[in-house]
């Protein structure tokens, strides 16, 4: 079911369905952090901006939201790709650390980011992503999953293609023959 219709765009999760998922998510990160006084929601930019901003808004607990930007991938560098180039306000030392990431592909992104933010000795380190594609659950696993989805390229909800469609309500798969 599309409600917007785009041509090339094809509706893979609905609104309803992701903010059920986040919701439920939410409710998880409150119970498992029930202890923590308060959590760092870091969010990797800019892929993670809308995710971020519904989950940060769904918890009870008291969090701080925080933001990192890394550059782009290189498929063929994978890790040797990513660089940081907007770190962190907030300290990360002595904090509950829950990175909030958009896409887990190759991992090459989370893993960088997660090696980088231990080294800077947080109370706790983990990591919730919206969405993750199949082949790749090995090099690194994140603690939170919103949806497992097949190996294409997903865009809305904050994934662009090309720096577009980040702000579709829902996550569609692009079909990059077919755009205008
Ligand atoms: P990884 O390092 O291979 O896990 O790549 C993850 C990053 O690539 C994500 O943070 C996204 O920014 C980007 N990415 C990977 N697949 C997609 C996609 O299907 N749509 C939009 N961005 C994607
Ligand atoms: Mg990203």
């Amino acid at each position: 079911m599309t409600h917007v219709h785009l041509p090339g765009v094809r509706e893979l999760i609905s609104e309803e369905q992701i903010r059920a998922r986040v919701s439920a998510l939410a409710a998880r990160i409150d119970e498992d952090y029930a202890d923590a006084e308060e959590i760092l929601l870091l969010g990797v930019l800019r892929g993670s901006y809308i995710f971020i901003a519904d989950l940060s808004r769904a918890l009870s607990i008291e969090r701080r939201v925080d933001f990192i930007a890394l550059s782009s991938y290189d498929r063929d560098e994978q890790r040797a790709g990513v660089r940081l180039i907007m770190d962190a306000r907030v300290p990360i030392e002595g904090r509950h650390v829950l990175v909030v990431e958009d896409i887990l592909d190759t991992g090459g992104t989370l893993s960088y980011l997660l090696d980088l933010l231990a080294a800077r000795r947080p109370a706790s380190l983990r990591s919730c992503v919206l969405v993750r594609k199949p082949e790749q659950k090995k090099r690194v696993s994140a603690d939170y999953i919103g949806f497992d989805i097949p190996d294409e390229w997903v865009v809305g909800y904050g994934l662009d293609y090309d720096n577009r469609f980040r702000a579709l309500p829902f996550i569609g798969t692009v079909n990059p023959d077919a755009l205008d």
